[in-house]
C-alpha cells in the first residue's frame, strides 16, 4: 500500500504557507473596518448554538485554502469512517463509535452483525433502573438505610467528564444525595472525601474502563476497608455498597462487586469521549435519566449537523481549521479555553485531557515522524477571574495565544445585573484582543488624562496592544444539559478533524505509558527498602532521599 505523502507536503498545505507569508501583516481591524458583513460573513449556528469565526486572522481566501486542505485530509471519508464504527483506532485495532451512545432509541447501527443502538438504549435502560432503586430507596446499604451519599472513583476520562458536566449543570440537580468525586491517589483526596461521608449510607461507584487503573483500584481498596472497618470486620455484604462502570466487566467481580451492579461500556468507547456512557452515571444520577437523555440529544444534534452539513458550514470543521491556522500557519502553541460561566469552570481540565491526549502525537497513523506542530496546549479559567489572573499574556504577551469564549446568553442563576455584567467582559475581551491599542491611541488617551510629554513617552509603550490576536466565540442560550451536550460534541469533533487533519490516531494514548511503566519498580523500592532497581543518578538519589525520611 502506497501512503499518502505527509500533510505538510501537499499543494494545499503550501498554498496556506503562500498565503500565511502573503499575509503576514494583514490586521483584523482593518479587515472588520473594510467588511461591515465580516461577522455575518465568519459566524455560523448548528441550532441555536453560534460560533463566531470573524476574529480569527482569515478571509474569504483562506477559508477556501482551509478548505481545500480538509479535502487533501480527506476529513469527510475519516468522519464517515469513523460513524460507520470502522476500527480506525489502528493501534488497538477499534473503532470510535462514541457517537453511538447518543443515537436516539431506535436508532439504526449495526457494526459487525452487532445491533449497537440496541446495546446502548439497553444499558441506558439498566442505568434508569439502578438510579430509579438509589433514589427511590429500594437498593439501600447494609443496615438498610438508604444511600445519602455518593462517592465516584475514576481517573481521567473516568473522571473529568462526569466531574465537569455535574458541576455545569447544578442548576439541574435533584436533592437527596451529595454526590462527591476522588480521583487522585493521594490519600489526601480520599480521607476529605470520606470525612464528609456515613458508611451506612454510602455508595461508591468505581468507573475504570479496564478496571486495572493504579489509582483507582487503590481508592476502591481504601474505601472497601473503610467499609469494613466502619461497619464491622466481618461484614460479608460490603458489595451492595459498590457499583462498578467498566468495559472490562469480567473485573468487578475479582473485586468483589457483583455482576448485576455493573453497568457496562464498550472497548469502541474511548475513555475521553465515554462521559455519554455508564460512564456518565454520576450525571444521570444527579440530573436524572430525562436530563442526562436531553444532555445525548443535544450532542446528537451536533452529531447529526457535522456528518451532513457542508464542509463549509459545518461548524466542528470551521472551528477545527481556525486551530489548525492558528497552530501550523500562525504559530500558536496554546489555546485559552475561556468560559464566562461559573459552572463551566471543569471545562479547560476536561479540554484538556480530550484535545491533548488525543493529539498530542509525535507520529501520524502510520508511523512516520511527524514533520509540524499537532495539539495546542490547553488551558483556562472561567471568566471573568482569568482576566485578573493571566489575560496580561493574552493581550500584550509576544506569542500568538489563541482564545476560545465561551458564554451562555441567559444564566441559570440570575442576579440583577450580573449577567450583563459577565457579557460586557467576554465581548470587551474578545474585542480588545482583535483591536488592540496603538502607540497613538495609546498616547492620545494619556493627553486626554492630563499626562505631561515626559509621562506620555515614559507611559504609552506600556499602554500600546498589538491586537490582532485570534479568539473564537460561541454563544449558547443557557448552560443547560440539551446545550452542554452540543458544546461537548462539538469540540470532540473539533478535535477529530484536527487529527485528521494532522494524520493522526487521535484515538489512542501511548504517551501515558511509559511513566505508568516506571513508576512500579520505583514502588516497590520506596515500599521495600531491600530492593534496588538500576536508574540514572537524579532518580536513585530522589528514592534515597525520600526513603531516608519518615513517609507515614
Ligand atoms: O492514563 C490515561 C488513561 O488511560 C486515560 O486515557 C483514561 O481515561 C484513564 O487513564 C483512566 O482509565 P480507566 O478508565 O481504564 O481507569
Amino acid at each position: 500500500m502506497s501512503l499518502p505523502p505527509p500533510i505538510d507536503q501537499t499543494p494545499a498545505w503550501r498554498a496556506l504557507a503562500a498565503h500565511a507569508t502573503a499575509t503576514r501583516n494583514r490586521h483584523m481591524r482593518e479587515q472588520f473596518a473594510k467588511d461591515p458583513a465580516r461577522f455575518d460573513k465568519l459566524s455560523f449556528r448548528c441550532g441555536n448554538l453560534l460560533l463566531d469565526l470573524s476574529r480569527q486572522r482569515i478571509d474569504d481566501e483562506t477559508v477556501e485554502l482551509l478548505l481545500d486542505l480538509a479535502r487533501a485530509a480527506d476529513v469527510e471519508g475519516w468522519r464517515d469512517r469513523m460513524l460507520r464504527g470502522e476500527p480506525i483506532n489502528t493501534t488497538e485495532n477499534r473503532a470510535a463509535l462514541h457517537t453511538a451512545l447518543r443515537l436516539p432509541a431506535g436508532g439504526n447501527l449495526t457494526v459487525d452483525g452487532t445491533d449497537i443502538a440496541a446495546l446502548v438504549h439497553g444499558e441506558l435502560q439498566r442505568m434508569g433502573e439502578i438510579i430509579a432503586a438509589v433514589r427511590e430507596g429500594t437498593w439501600r446499604g447494609i443496615t438498610e438505610k438508604p444511600f445519602k451519599s455518593v462517592v465516584a472513583m475514576g481517573i481521567g476520562g473516568s473522571d473529568l467528564g462526569p466531574r465537569m458536566a455535574l458541576e455545569a449543570l447544578t442548576a439541574d440537580q435533584l436533592p437527596g444525595i451529595d454526590i462527591h468525586f476522588v480521583s487522585n491517589v493521594d490519600g489526601t483526596d480520599i480521607a476529605r472525601t470520606l470525612a464528609k461521608c456515613e458508611a451506612e449510607t454510602t455508595l461508591f461507584v468505581i468507573a475504570s474502563k479496564t478496571f486495572t487503573t493504579q489509582e483507582t483500584m487503590t481508592n476502591a481498596e481504601t474505601a472497601r476497608s473503610w467499609l469494613q472497618e466502619k461497619l464491622g470486620p466481618g461484614i460479608i455484604d460490603w458489595p451492595r455498597h459498590f457499583l462498578g462502570l467498566s468495559a472490562n466487566t469480567g473485573v468487578p467481580g475479582k473485586f468483589g462487586i457483583r455482576p448485576e451492579q455493573v453497568l457496562q461500556f464498550w472497548d469502541w468507547v474511548g475513555g475521553r469521549y465515554s462521559l455519554w456512557s455508564a460512564i456518565g452515571f454520576p450525571i444521570a444520577l444527579g440530573i436524572g435519566m430525562d436530563k442526562f437523555r436531553e444532555m445525548l440529544d443535544g450532542a446528537h444534534a451536533m452529531d447529526r449537523h457535522f456528518a451532513t452539513t457542508p464542509l463549509n458550514e459545518n461548524l466542528p470543521v470551521l472551528m477545527a481549521l481556525a486551530g489548525v491556522w492558528n497552530v501550523n500557519f500562525l504559530g500558536s502553541p496554546a489555546l485559552a479555553v475561556l468560559p464566562y460561566d461559573q459552572g463551566l469552570s471543569k471545562l479547560a481540565p476536561y479540554l484538556q485531557q480530550a484535545d491533548m491526549e488525543s493529539n498530542g502525537k509525535g507520529v501520524d497513523r502510520w508511523g512516520r515522524p511527524l514533520g509540524y506542530a499537532t495539539g495546542p496546549i490547553v488551558f483556562g479559567e472561567p471568566g471573568t477571574n482569568g482576566q485578573h489572573a493571566f489575560y496580561q499574556l493574552l493581550h500584550q504577551g509576544p506569542e500568538v495565544i489563541a482564545c476560545d469564549f465561551i458564554a451562555p446568553l441567559k444564566s441559570r442563576y440570575p442576579i440583577g445585573r450580573h449577567h450583563d455584567m459577565l457579557l460586557a467582559n467576554v465581548f470587551a475581551q474578545a474585542e480588545a484582543l482583535m483591536r488592540g491599542r496603538t502607540r497613538a491611541e495609546a498616547e492620545a488617551e494619556l493627553r486626554a488624562a492630563g499626562a505631561d510629554d515626559a509621562t506620555v513617552a515614559q507611559l504609552a509603550p506600556h499602554k500600546v496592544f498589538p491586537g490582532n490576536w485570534p479568539s473564537t466565540t460561541i454563544l449558547l442560550p443557557q448552560v443547560d444539559p440539551y446545550h452542554l451536550g452540543m458544546l461537548i460534541a462539538l469540540y470532540e469533533h473539533k478535535i477529530f478533524v484536527q487529527g485528521a487533519i494532522w494524520s493522526v490516531n487521535s484515538f489512542d494514548q501511548w504517551g501515558v505509558e511509559l511513566g505508568k511503566q516506571l513508576a512500579k519498580p520505583i514502588l516497590e523500592e520506596l515500599t521495600d527498602a531491600s530492593i534496588q532497581h538500576p536508574h540514572d543518578s537524579a532518580t536513585s538519589g530522589l528514592i534515597a532521599l525520600a526513603r531516608s525520611q519518615p513517609r507515614s
